[in-house]
């Protein structure tokens, strides 16, 4: 494949995180902007970060140089003046774009037909798109509905929905029409259109094989995680009401809730070939396989994430309950690397005894096979069991378990060993991904408990390492 310098601009936000390792594993040399540049350098450290704001022109001085193809993805999205910042972000960026001498500028909006009534998020798209290709500089439009993919903010917002009630109320956008796209077709789009031979400005509707209304989505994901779910239709439930609903039942908020929610009335499906006539050798798939991928993917990215400071989700909303301590030492790296991987077997590893044994009895209880302290002889390997443990997966400087206890969702610890000047960090992360209601109640339940224990645990690793070193310096 042609190897092209582009600029993704919007970095941080979902679309972008996603496209981005795509590009560089194609080779292409990226160069990103954002207001935030700090956690784009932190997370993909082969990228060259310009910090600009899309307001102001004066910041995009140096950030367009060279560049072949420029990545459109800012959206404004939360507060009452949305459009009015995308409409001047979108021709700050083409008349950067055209002094720069870009060939191609490939922008991501939204689905829904002009024809409509459409809500003021879809017209604001539409309108950027209008205003990119106005300018000389070549502009390809993709029009897409939900992606679905961990972090998509539309999609996250009915996920949780569906974790977290089991019976919904919701208003007539129930039977709307939509036609979502997974995430990786729609990477494979944006990709594709670095390169492509296309010719003039062209906007390029993208969905996945199935047409389906949110009723449907709501179901179908349910039924792939295990949860029993019911809908109930009522004639009408104010906008205003519903972002409401949403703040309590979720963590998106209600200026970023609001306009999604208006836009759920407009049809979002593919209305011509545009997308098979251009880019013939991209078949994307349906609805059902999108969640299925999506969910495997979540469990596999714990599993094979690499990176030591970054999470291992790259979305911020990914329906996984997280508890993070950090811990320095002055332990050599290589023995607390030991410290972790000898861990199990043994009560004393774990803080707050009296909470575990309590655990052991429910677990009885519910049909578990309780705590156990066992570990097998000599080094653990991905497969042993510690304890209540699965070992996941074992390095050096990494070890990853996932609970075989009952409990309603899944839960894993994981430990990481960074090396520092003086010493080291150990990273213990637990995870749980809770399965319906009863998952969130039991995490929040447990909490008060599990916050300290993770803690002391933490902190209790630490130190074991930094007095096997003094040992066996004195030694
Ligand atoms: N997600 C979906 O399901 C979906 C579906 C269809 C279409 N799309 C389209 O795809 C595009 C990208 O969506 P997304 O979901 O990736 O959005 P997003 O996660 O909200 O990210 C948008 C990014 O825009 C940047 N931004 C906002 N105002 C800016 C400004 N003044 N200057 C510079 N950057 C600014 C923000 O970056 P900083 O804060 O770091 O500057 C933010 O990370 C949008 O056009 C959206 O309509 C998305």
């Amino acid at each position: 494949m042609e190897k092209k310098r582009v600029l993704v601009t919007g970095a941080t936000g979902y679309v972008a995180s996603r496209l981005i390792p795509a590009l560089l594993d194609n080779g292409h040399l990226v160069r990103a902007t954002s207001r935030h540049p700090e956690p784009l350098m932190r997370r993909h450290p082969q990228i060259e970060a310009v910090p600009s704001d899309m307001l102001d022109a004066a910041s995009l001085k140096g950030a367009l140089e060279e560049t072949q193809v420029a990545y459109y993805l800012v959206h404004s999205m939360a507060g009452k003046d949305f459009a009015a910042k995308d409409r001047k972000a979108a021709s700050v960026f083409a008349t950067a774009a055209e002094a720069a001498g870009i060939k191609r500028i490939v922008y991501l909006g939204g689905l829904g037909s002009s024809e409509d009534k459409l809500s003021s998020h879809l017209t604001s798209r539409h309108e950027v798109g209008e205003i990119l290709a106005r300018g000389p500089v070549q502009t390809i439009e993709f029009r897409a509905a939900i992606v679905i993919g961990a972090g998509s903010v539309a999609f996250e917002m009915l996920r949780y929905l569906t974790e977290r009630l089991p019976v919904m109320i919701a208003p007539r956008w129930l039977s709307t029409k939509i036609q979502p796209i997974a995430e990786s077709d729609l990477v494979d789009y944006l990709l594709a259109a670095a390169t492509a031979e296309v010719e003039g400005d062209r906007i390029v509707e993208v969905g996945g094989t199935d047409i389906v209304t949110y009723r449907d989505m709501i179901l179908a994901y349910a039924k792939e995680r295990g949860l029993r779910r019911g809908i109930i239709g009522v004639p009408v439930l104010t906008p205003n009401l519903s972002s409401y609903w949403i703040k309590l039942v979720t963590p998106i908020p209600t200026s970023i809730a609001r306009p999604l929610i208006d836009g759920l009335k407009n049809e979002v499906v593919v209305t011509d070939d545009s997308a098979a006539k251009l880019f013939p050798g991209i078949s994307p798939g349906g609805y059902r396989n999108a969640v299925r991928h999506l969910l495997k993917e979540q469990i596999g990215r714990l599993e094979v994430a690499t990176a030591p400071d970054v999470p291992p989700w790259p979305g911020t909303f990914d329906s996984l309950f997280v508890d993070r301590q950090w811990v320095r030492s002055n332990a050599p790296p290589a023995g607390m690397g030991e410290v972790i991987a000898s861990i199990g077997g043994d009560p004393r590893w774990y803080p707050l005894r009296w909470t575990w044994w309590v655990r052991a009895r429910l677990d009885d209880l519910f049909g578990g096979t309780g705590l156990r302290w066992e570990r097998p002889e000599g080094d653990l390997k991905p497969g042993s069991r510690v304890d209540w443990w699965t070992v996941r997966d074992i390095a050096p400087d990494r070890l990853l378990l996932r609970a075989e206890i009952k409990a309603p969702g899944e839960a894993w610890l994981e430990w990481r060993v960074v090396s520092l000047e003086n010493g080291c960090e150990l990273r213990q992360t637990a995870y749980f991904r809770p399965r319906g209601a009863a998952g969130h109640l039991y995490w929040w339940g447990l909490y008060p408990f599990h916050a300290p224990i993770f803690r002391r645990m933490a902190v209790g690793l630490a130190r074991r390492a930094e007095e096997q070193s003094l040992q066996s310096s004195r030694g």
